[in-house]
């Protein structure tokens, strides 16, 4: 059975870009700016975006449905949840793949359930991301100085059969400024030791040129979250600012709506190199 729509990206012209979706305002600025370059993206939604709105359903089907009637391809997946019932939720849901994210686990026990969630997203058509190394900053903590060793990353995908494989090289989530020093060596040394796709997280602490770097160096899939948040409100707060009587929500989401797709765009363009 076909394991998702990001495993059919696998082979396309890589990389592939991912952007976290908190509300369908963020899933309808990625498509658009998707149909406008032609280039084929994931919409993401995290776990902590699944908490935002009590459960998955309202804005995985939003994602769905946007996805499904977008002029091109993409990807809908699950971002870093911890849970099992979660991955469930969303192989019922559609999502044609999750990311598992035992990192914070001892290794055995990360090694083990990660296994197991892939014996059944298997089964039901749909592809795994997990994480080696764990990446700093989901819990406000910066971390940029963790590193996941090729070796190590081999034998994990060998003993989990996971697709895709995140990595720590340098960065760390949620970085308001884009200095993260990535390590360009070991992302080739990654790339030529593992078998499956490399995975870059926290993204949006990278600067612009260190992005393509990652790319050329072998990184496949390109997380990015933060730096579409600031757009979109940076967007909202002049929108409201500029208009102190300006009451239709319409009017300040449909800004910052627009200032996300216009940064995706862009984002799109650099990665391409
Ligand atoms: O999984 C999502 C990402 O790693 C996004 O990280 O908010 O730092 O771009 P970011
Ligand atoms: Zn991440």
């Amino acid at each position: 059975m076909p394991l998702g729509k990001l495993r059919e990206m696998i082979g396309g012209p890589a990389p592939v870009p991912a952007f976290n979706v908190i509300q369908v305002e963020h899933a309808e600025a990625i498509a658009a700016a998707a149909e406008e370059t032609g280039a084929p993206v994931v919409l993401q939604i995290s776990q902590n975006a699944v908490r935002y709105h009590g459960s998955l359903r309202p804005i995985g089907a939003a994602a769905l449905s946007v996805a499904a009637a977008a002029a091109t391809p993409i990807a809908v997946h699950l971002d870093h949840a911890t849970s099992e019932e979660l991955v469930r939720e969303a192989v019922e849901l559609g999502f044609g793949s999750v990311m598992f994210d035992a990192s914070a686990l001892p290794h055995d026990e990360n090694v083990a359930r990660t296994a197991e969630v892939v014996r059944w997203c298997h089964e039901a058509g749909v592809g795994v991301e997990a994480e080696l190394g764990e990446i700093g900053g989901k819990d406000g903590v910066h971390a940029p100085g963790a590193r996941t060793d090729p070796d190590d990353a081999a034998a994990y995908v060998e003993a989990t059969a996971v697709d895709f494989l995140a990595v720590a090289v340098g960065s760390s989530h949620a970085m308001l400024s884009r200095d993260a020093q990535l390590d360009f060596e070991l992302i080739a040394l990654l790339h030529k030791a593992v078998p499956v796709p490399l995975v870059l997280h926290g993204s949006s602490g990278v600067a612009d040129e260190n992005l393509a770097a990652a790319v050329r160096a072998g990184m496949w899939k390109i997380n990015i979250a933060t730096q579409l948040n600031k757009h979109f409100t940076a967007s909202v707060r002049t929108a409201l600012d500029d208009d102190p009587a300006l009451v239709d929500p319409r009017r300040y989401l449909g800004a910052g709506r627009e200032a996300v797709s216009a940064e995706v765009a862009r984002l799109i363009r650099v990665l391409k190199g």
